[in-house]
């Protein structure tokens, strides 16, 4: 049997920091109605010229660095976000020209908003099981700062950029037990940025249906953790950690809440950055990797949803 074992992660967060404080001067709004209602603290801001692939390259050496692996013995470049660089080449093959990956590994992006981390993670699992790659590195990487409309208090306060990097490899110790995504574009409008290349439409903004979205990813993460851990024949008490797509205290909360985890089990770190869409659960990770709390050999529960509505989970040992 072959599993897919994380290896190495790495993050990277800019280093402009936009308090709430800021946003009160910005918008009618006040730092104890942001934390209250999302946990949120502040978030990072990237520079005018940096991009989402430069804040990828960044997580993205740190995670080969911790794995031991040089980016030519890389046989898979998946690149998680909703903010590429540009519209073609993928942001995936300016990584490769970034980092020198020269050995002509495939390269492409996944465009699943903030489920893009589980979605690429669901990928890269199968092409290892399937003995296409060995060694794979996923980046979730966004850079939500620049459409975000800074006018608008019911978004701007949710958001931020940030990028986080994992490498994977075939291992026959576990690793990735089960994956389950879903989607229903049936509520396309409920969060979106309702403008692109074959459609030119508004302004280039997030537009969300605050409320509607979050009773939905309540109900959705709800039935998705019961999913997960059927399908990999597992218990709620098995469960080391969850580390969930830092979108809101109240919605990781109630997840928790499901599975019947204390908050000290939970990796959270929406207070630092806000949501960072498809970086912010690899950005918890390395987190909790980091500071010594998440150990080999723990069963971790990823789980994420975004706009589309796209949603996963992925449960995997460390
Ligand atoms: N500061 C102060 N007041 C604000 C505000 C802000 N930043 N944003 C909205 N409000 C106001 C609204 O105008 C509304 O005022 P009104 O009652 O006078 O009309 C009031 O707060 C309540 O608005 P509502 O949207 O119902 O608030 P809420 O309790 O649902 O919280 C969110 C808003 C966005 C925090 C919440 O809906 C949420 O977290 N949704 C999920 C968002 C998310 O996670 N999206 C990404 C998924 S990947």
């Amino acid at each position: 049997m072959i599993y897919s074992r994380i290896t190495g992660t790495g993050s990277y967060l800019p280093e402009r920091i936009m308090p709430n404080s800021e946003l009160t001067t910005m918008v009618d709004t006040s730092d104890e109605w942001i934390q209250s209602r999302t946990g949120i603290k502040q978030r990072h801001i990237a520079r005018a010229d940096e991009s989402t692939c430069d804040m990828g390259a960044v997580a993205a050496t740190r995670a080969l660095q911790s794995a031991g692996l040089e980016p030519n013995q890389l046989d898979l470049v998946l690149f998680a976000t909703s903010t590429p660089d540009q519209i073609f080449p993928s942001t995936a093959c300016l990584l490769q020209r970034q980092l020198e990956i020269t050995n002509g590994c495939p390269a492409f992006d996944v465009q699943a908003v903030c489920s893009g981390f589980v979605y690429g993670l669901t990928i890269a699992d199968k092409f290892i099981k399937s003995g296409s790659a060995k060694n794979v590195l996923l980046i979730g990487a966004d850079c939500l700062s620049k459409i975000v409309d800074w006018t608008d208090r019911s978004t701007c306060v949710l958001f931020g950029d940030g990028a986080g990097a994992v490498v994977l490899q075939a291992s026959t110790e576990p690793g990735v037990y089960s994956t389950v995504l879903h989607a229903n574009g049936a509520y396309a409008n409920m969060l979106e940025v309702p403008c692109g290349v074959s459609k030119p439409g508004e302004e280039r903004f997030i537009k969300m249906q605050g409320s509607d979205v979050f009773k939905f990813a309540v109900a959705a993460m709800d039935e998705l953790v019961e999913e997960v851990l059927v399908t990999s024949a597992m218990q709620k008490s098995d469960l080391d950690w969850l580390i969930p797509h830092q979108a809101n205290q109240r919605i990781i909360t109630a997840t928790a809440k499901k599975l019947n985890m204390p908050m000290s089990k939970v990796i959270m770190t929406v207070e630092e950055h806000g949501n960072t869409s498809a970086a912010s659960i690899p950005l918890a990770m390395d987190t909790g990797i980091r500071d010594g709390r998440v150990k080999p050999g723990q069963l971790l529960l990823l789980e994420a949803i975004g706009g589309g509505f796209a949603w996963g989970a992925v449960l995997v040992r460390y």
